[in-house]
């Protein structure tokens, strides 16, 4: 039986970067999450006779979310809803499954890398037929809905059991429970050289994978150890927890801390590697050695022609505007294009759709191709698994060849998390009024070139995305960025980006913070961050 339930638009149901993230306990709240899933019903124009995929990370709410979710789609009447097992699936998966099947779309249950629990983050996220995150037209009529919600469905029904792959009926819509892991480990295979891979392990490689208490322990389990032969142990905390162990499942040096303690030691493995609450993202050390995102995104860009899936070159390659131009560099000598986006995955889609780029990537630990259409955590562990067996190389000898042939471009993001919100829009809003005035004047040692508030014109639908972050570029071969996050759920982060170019070949092997002092010299003389925001130093150095 489908109940009709009155309600009344609630505040602040804006997907921002990535989805609809809050505190747990909002979404919690009776209605809450009806009234935006029956938006984004509502936002795409019903659901009568579309097919759907539905999973999430695992974290606290996961399970509960999935079944109302499950009611509601079959109250709108969906034909079939293809779920993973216990309401899992990765982002990636997610998105492969959605395009594998040609379903409508999709719902993702995750805040990607904040903390879970009853006192954490969740979020629900709404992709597309293309796999990948709505784009911001789908979005803002999923907004504008749920500021004129009255009623939501929902059929009454028993909880389904998920724990076992299957079919089962909701009213008229038929639930297809999957295994989340099998199609998307089948994907992989088509796009690396298994054998080569499977030839280091076998050559006495070691590599350490740590899923950080998330959902791809199951992913990287079965596809590092069963498929690749990494040993028994290659992966660890490898059980999805539903509150990642009460840690933050963020792969960055910060909160993969004992990843990096074990790859900076005497007994570090060959290659580190970890992943985010919902898969999506990754980090990569080597022996020793971090290797930043933006300099993963070039590095795989430079030698994708070495991987099976990319051997017949790339389209062209994106970045959002914030990461380094590193991987500008590896463009400009391949002869192809590189463009630049709004932060955010949901920008690339139509770039990958319209097959202007192949690769794309965040400084945020975001790596992708055009295989899916979101950032893919494995995908990029694997590539570098595939780069490291094609060039017999260890990391750091990639990663040393790589600024001898292209230049370093030094890089860092400062997060000041959690300020408060009034002053950081200040903050910017300041700042934004006189960027007319910053041309040819000095920031302590440098010189600014120019000054801009990004905007983005896409290039397939013409749409225009404005007040994207603020852009200084200084003579000195160096650039600061500035912009507030769009996926906090207290107060505000304002994130600091600096880069500082070096060509080599000398003055390669420095410090990132030293290196880039002058950058963030000039960051705080331009704009008195900490004073304003009374911090004495950045909450989140990456
Ligand atoms: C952050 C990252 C961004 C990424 C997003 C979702 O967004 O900066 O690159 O796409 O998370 O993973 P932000 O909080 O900066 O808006
Ligand atoms: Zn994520």
């Amino acid at each position: 039986m489908i109940k009709t339930i009155p309600t009344r638009p609630i505040d602040g149901q804006k997907p921002g970067t990535s989805g609809l993230r809050k505190k747990t306990r909002i979404f919690q709240d009776p209605g809450y999450l009806e009234n935006f899933v029956q938006s984004i019903w509502n936002g795409i124009g019903g659901l009568e006779g579309k097919v759907l995929v539905l999973g999430g990370d695992g974290r606290f709410f996961n399970a509960q979310a999935a079944q109302i979710i499950l009611r509601m789609a079959a109250a709108a009447g969906a034909a079939r809803v293809i779920v993973g097992r216990d309401g899992l699936l990765s982002t990636p998966a997610a998105s492969h499954l959605i395009r594998e099947r040609g379903a409508d779309g999709g719902v993702i249950l995750s805040a990607s890398h904040n903390p879970g629990g009853p006192d954490g983050d969740f979020g629900v996220k709404y992709n597309i037929a293309n796999g990948g995150p709505a784009p911001e037209p789908v979005t803002e009529a999923i907004f504008r809905a749920s500021q004129e919600v009255t009623q939501y469905h929902i059929v009454t029904a028993p909880d389904l059991d998920l724990s076992s792959p299957g079919t089962a009926r909701l009213h008229r819509t038929e639930v297809e429970i999957i295994d989340p892991v099998g199609d998307y480990a089948d994907l992989m295979e088509t796009l690396f050289d298994f054998t080569a891979i499977r030839a280091l392990f076998v050559g006495g490689f070691r590599m350490r994978f740590d899923a950080m208490h998330a959902i791809t322990g199951p992913y990287a389990r079965e596809i590092l150890q069963d498929r690749l032969g990494a040993p028994e142990g290659s992966v660890v905390n490898a059980t999805p927890l539903p509150d990642f162990g009460g840690g933050h499942p963020d792969p960055n040096p910060v909160w993969a801390h004992d990843l990096m303690t074990l790859m900076m030691g005497a007994q570090a493995p060959d290659f580190g590697a970890a992943s985010d609450g919902d898969g999506d993202r990754n980090m990569v050390v080597g022996r020793g050695l971090y290797v930043t995102p933006s300099d993963s995104l070039a590095v795989i860009a430079a030698n994708a022609h070495l991987v099976p899936g990319y051997a017949a070159g790339l389209k062209g390659v994106a970045r959002s505007m914030p990461s380094s131009t590193a991987l500008d560099r590896v463009a400009g000598e391949l002869g192809i294009a590189c463009h630049a986006t709004p932060t955010g995955w949901k920008f690339f889609g139509n770039l990958l759709d319209a097959g202007l780029a192949t690769l794309c990537g965040e400084e945020s630990a975001g790596t992708g191709s055009d295989h899916i259409r979101e950032k893919d955590g494995l995908w990029a562990v694997l590539m570098w698994l595939n780069i490291l067996a094609a060039r017999r190389q260890s990391v750091a000898e990639v990663m040393t060849a790589h600024w001898q042939r292209f230049g370093r471009n030094y890089y860092s993001r400062h997060d000041y998390e959690e300020v408060d919100a009034a002053a950081a829009n200040a903050l910017v809003s300041d700042l934004r009024a006189r960027l007319d005035q910053l041309a040819g004047t000095r920031l302590g040692q440098l010189r600014v070139l120019e000054a801009e508030d990004f905007s983005y014109r896409d290039p397939v639908d013409g749409s225009v995305t404005t007040q994207q972050g603020i852009q200084i570029r200084f003579a000195e071969d160096a650039r600061l960025v500035l912009r507030l996050s769009g996926t906090g759920t207290a107060g505000a982060t304002l994130r600091v980006y600096l880069e500082r170019f070096v060509a080599g070949p000398e003055g390669l092997d420095a410090e990132p913070q030293a290196a880039l002092a002058e950058v963030i010299a000039a960051a705080e003389a331009l704009c008195g961050i900490r004073t304003r925001l009374g911090r004495t130093a950045p909450d989140v150095v990456t």
